[in-house]
């Protein structure tokens, strides 16, 4: 069973090409899911469970980490293997080490450790844009490959599920720092950088309510033909890379900056 989040369809497309690869079923963690995880049980058909997310700030997206903290999991849960998949623009620090604490917190055994640099989608500070569309086709042509290493692993791992052999390879992407990275500057983002609030709409708004429908946290409301930002933001920038008018704006921190969306199926 592979569960996974995905703010602009890079997590989805691995998620997806995993399970079509392993023969494993998927499913879209659901706004209601994330945002009530108390009240949801998740159950599994298959000895192998891969929670898949992308980075956020060389770390797991705090809705994500949330929810593997709270929700219940039944028999067939605590009885699998549990593998991280996740998708980052190049560093995906030590988000490895606080997927697998919160695993082992709740007893769950786990297996390997996953990453694949896909184009990135973080505009939100000075410095940081979309990757140009030349390096960008690169990613993503090279995921696909970085993807069926990722399916060797995990088959070995599920041959030997009886621990008779140390099975896993985890396949991280570092590029250093990743203790201040992952353990100083985590904690401040989430505390101080996510907040929901710089985002608006400009006057490029036709109200197609795109943003709306397609936020993954069912976030945004429609007042008055124009988008409204709630407090329940994963800050995933799905509102603003998918819209056609390039009209949702973050403060003034994206202006100028370009939009991405996952071209794959
Ligand atoms: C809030 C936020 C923080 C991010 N932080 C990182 C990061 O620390 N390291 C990194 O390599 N990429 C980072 N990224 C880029 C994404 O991890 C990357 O583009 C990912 O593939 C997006 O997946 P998605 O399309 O499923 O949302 C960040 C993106 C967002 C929106
Ligand atoms: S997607 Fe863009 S154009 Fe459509 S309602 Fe949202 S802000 Fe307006
Ligand atoms: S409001 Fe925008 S950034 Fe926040 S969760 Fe929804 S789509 Fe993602």
């Amino acid at each position: 069973m592979i569960f996974y989040f995905s703010g602009n369809g890079n997590t989805r497309h691995a998620a997806l090409e995993l399970g079509r690869q392993l023969d494993l079923a998927v499913h879209e963690l659901s706004p209601a899911e994330l945002l009530h995880p108390d009240t949801v049980t998740l159950h599994t058909n298959e000895p192998i469970v891969i929670w898949a997310f992308p980075t956020y700030s060389w770390g797991v997206p705090p809705v994500v980490a949330r929810l593997m903290k709270h929700v219940h999991l039944d028999d067939t849960m605590t009885a699998a293997t549990h593998i991280m998949l996740t998708t980052c623009g190049d560093d995906m620090g030590y988000t490895d080490r606080q997927w697998r604490r919160i695993m082992h917190r709740r007893g769950l055994k786990t297996g390997g450790a996953y990453a694949v640099i896909m184009p990135n989608t973080y505009t939100l500070m000075k410095g940081f844009d979309v990757d140009s569309p030349a390096l960008a086709k690169e990613k993503l042509k090279a995921s696909a490959s970085r993807i069926e290493a990722i399916v060797a692993d995990i088959r070995r791992t599920a041959e030997h599920l009886d621990g008779s052999t140390p099975a896993y390879t985890d396949m991280p992407v570092r590029l250093g720092w990743s203790w201040a990275k992952s353990g100083i500057v985590y904690p401040w983002f989430v505390r101080f950088a996510m907040s929901p609030r710089p985002f608006h709409s400009n006057e490029g708004c036709i109200s197609c309510c795109k943003c709306a429908r397609e936020c993954p946290m069912a976030n945004i409301e429609m007042i008055d033909g124009r988008p409204q930002w709630g407090k329940h933001c994963a800050l995933c920038l799905r509102c603003y890379h998918a819209c056609p008018r390039h009209a949702v704006a973050y403060s003034t921190a994206t202006s100028g900056k370009g939009q991405y969306l996952c071209p794959l199926k």
